[in-house]
């Protein structure tokens, strides 16, 4: 039976390749979606690609995760330091958890070094570019391929 990883992405993160291109790189999510794939389908790994800007779906996502995955990789964006929301939803989750930051969120301002979601999950790749999705992926690929 092949395996589902869901790769959620939430609030500004539609406008990679073109938001602070000095902080988040060139590269578009759309761009992220494909290397992703390109991990994912040779492991038979069905991987969907989701993006949000609201918290709500995030957390529906999430939910639906449930039933539908062995994996989410996550970049909340600012929700990462805000949403209490999507820390609980995560509780409920119980498959596997990374938390992808394409920055180094401990480099930057003091109110972004705190996350809800670190506390929930199995690992955290900060500051490694957009190749930090597909590092989260090949970790994922490894425990559970
Ligand atoms: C981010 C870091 C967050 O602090 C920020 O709000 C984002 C992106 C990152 O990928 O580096 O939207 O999660």
């Amino acid at each position: 039976m092949s395996k589902t990883v869901f790769l959620i992405n939430g609030p500004n993160l539609n406008l990679l390749g073109k938001r602070e291109p000095a902080i988040y790189g060139a590269d578009t999510l759309e761009d992220v979606a494909h290397r992703c794939e390109a991990l994912a389908k040779p492991a038979k790994f069905d991987l969907k690609s989701m993006q949000s800007n609201h918290e709500g779906q995030i957390i529906d996502w999430i939910h639906q995760a449930r039933d539908e995955a062995q994996a989410i990789i996550i970049n909340p964006g600012a929700f990462t330091h805000t949403s209490i929301a999507i820390y609980d939803a995560l509780q409920a989750y119980e498959g596997l958890v990374f938390e992808v930051h394409i920055s180094n969120v401990h480099k930057r301002e003091a109110f972004r070094h705190h996350s809800y979601v670190s506390a929930r999950a199995e690992g955290v790749i900060a500051g490694f570019g957009v190749e930090g999705y597909e590092l989260a992926l090949r970790r994922v690929i490894s425990l559970l391929g």
